[in-house]
């Protein structure tokens, strides 16, 4: 079905208001004149390619500050705006790319209205390019600069969360649930989180710290130019990679009434609807570690009729082999662990073309005391420490938190969320070592526990009620 058929005429119209430049008649296909202003859409350019004293720059801060002065009773007020995030945002499930999405547009919008610079589009950082916070973003007195950050200006993000080879093996997947993150059927009910959510983005989290390490995350200006980078690879993923959105019903009809517009009027915007703002509100700068163009996409009908399409997403395991249970281990150990996969079935995921998967599945995480740890992944290499780098080909990617237990203990009623579950796709790791011919008969995981730079999460452990490796049809 359709995603357009599973919402109301009304629901649709309704939607539609989230565009702003449109009317309902374009939507419909009626209005050629606008066209243009859509052929138009601003480019949310790369923070790094912007100078100092671009009107861009000029324009962030100026709304940054603005909304910092409004009144409290303004829904656009600087606080109320990351206390949307705090009571609503979605986290490990299929809601957190498009929530995200529409939590941007309108922002965007805010801006561009509260600075008055008309061609305001919001910039992104790009931490595979650039690891450290960009420079605009620090200084006393700076309306971007905000002074919890547990890091400093000439601090770098890991390449284990950002580096360009990380990346690339995330958007490799073409599952919508394992680049995503998993269904749920409540906003703000946790599932499983997949690879884009789990590793740079709660990593980069976890890693500023401060108010960027907890769900009034967003008053830190750097906050939105981090999403825009996840946005911009979702893009990436989505559009120029070619691989569709889920198109279930339940995904694409959820509405967001916790938005508000420029002028701090409440919206109702679905996360069906933001799949398309891609195609009409804005475009990006590339930021993939590569750049595919989707030549097929460029023309603009045929990119909406394929938004609209999506695909039906499957995640149907064939065989699931447990690697360990109640794991236990102190930040710098290792926990090694061996699964029984005949080569066979290994080889005959890797010659699949993409129609199946070899997904470890890391169950019922518990939260961390305090966000300064990730858990580094290795395949093959039981010998793995903190140490071993990660250009070794057996480096099969990374996880971390967003939140911690005392942020879980304030968490509004209805955000369940008791423990964390993952999912790493080792399957570009496999390819890699059955190139090099260096896979026997069965697969071993090796999973460390590293504190992030100058934190020494002491006392702290990874604890871990299940680990699965799984063999699964994921198209
Ligand atoms: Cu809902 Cu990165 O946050």
């Amino acid at each position: 079905m359709a995603w357009i058929d599973s919402l109301s005429r009304r629901d649709f119209l309704k939607g539609a208001s989230a565009f702003g430049v449109m009317n309902a008649a374009m939507w419909l296909g009626g209005c050629e004149g606008c066209q243009q202003q859509i052929a138009n859409r601003p480019t949310r350019r790369n923070i790094a390619n912007l100078a100092a004293n671009d009107p861009v720059i000029q324009a962030y801060k100026d709304a940054v500050h603005a909304m910092q002065m409004l009144p409290t009773n303004d829904p656009r007020n600087w606080t109320n705006q990351a206390s949307i995030h705090q009571n609503h945002c979605p986290h490990q499930n299929w809601w957190f790319l498009p929530w995200h999405r529409a939590y941007l547009l309108y922002f965007e919008r805010i801006c561009r209205k509260l600075s008055g610079y008309k061609d305001f589009a919001l910039p992104y950082w790009n931490w595979t390019t650039s690891p450290a916070i960009p420079s605009v973003f620090w200084g006393d007195g700076n309306p971007l600069f905000d002074s919890t950050r547990f890091i400093g200006p000439s601090d770098l993000a890991d390449p284990s969360w950002v580096g360009a080879p990380v990346i690339e093996s995330i958007l490799s997947t073409n599952n919508f649930y394992v680049f995503a993150s998993y269904p749920a059927t409540t906003q703000r009910q946790g599932t499983t989180y997949g690879q884009l959510e789990s590793t740079p983005h709660n990593n980069i989290h976890g890693w500023v710290g401060g108010d960027m390490g907890a769900f009034m995350s967003p008053l830190d200006p750097v906050f939105w130019c981090h999403h825009n980078m996840l946005d911009c690879l979702w893009v990436e993923w989505n559009i120029n990679r070619n691989n569709p959105n889920t198109n279930d019903a339940t995904w694409l009809g959820l509405h967001f009434t916790e938005f508000c517009d420029e002028n701090g009027q409440p919206v109702d915007v679905t996360a069906g609807i933001t799949t398309l703002f891609p195609a009409f509100n804005y475009q990006f700068e590339p930021c993939g570690p590569t750049h595919t163009q989707n030549l097929k996409l460029q023309q603009r009908a045929a990119l909406e009729a394929y938004l609209k399409q999506g695909a039906p997403v499957r995640l149907d395991f064939t065989q699931r082999v447990e690697l360990k249970r109640t794991i236990t281990a102190p930040i710098g150990r290792p926990v090694v662990s061996a699964a029984k996969i005949e080569a066979q079935t290994i080889s005959s995921v890797l010659a699949s073309e993409g129609k199946t998967s070899a997904l470890l599945t890391v169950d019922g995480v518990e939260v961390p005391e305090k966000t300064e740890f990730y858990v580094r992944v290795f395949i093959n290499k039981p010998d793995a420490g903190p140490e071993t780098p990660i250009s070794d080909p057996h480096y099969a990617g990374s996880f971390g938190f967003f939140q911690d237990s005392h942020e879980m203990a304030g968490m509004a009623a209805g955000a369940t969320h008791p423990k964390f579950g993952f999912v790493v796709d080792t399957t570009p790791a496999l390819r890699r070592l059955s190139q090099s011919g260096s896979l026997a008969g069965s697969v071993d995981v090796t999973l460390v526990p590293v504190a992030y730079e100058k934190r020494r999460a002491e006392g702290q452990r990874l604890s871990i009620d299940k680990l699965e490796l799984g063999i699964a049809n994921v198209k």
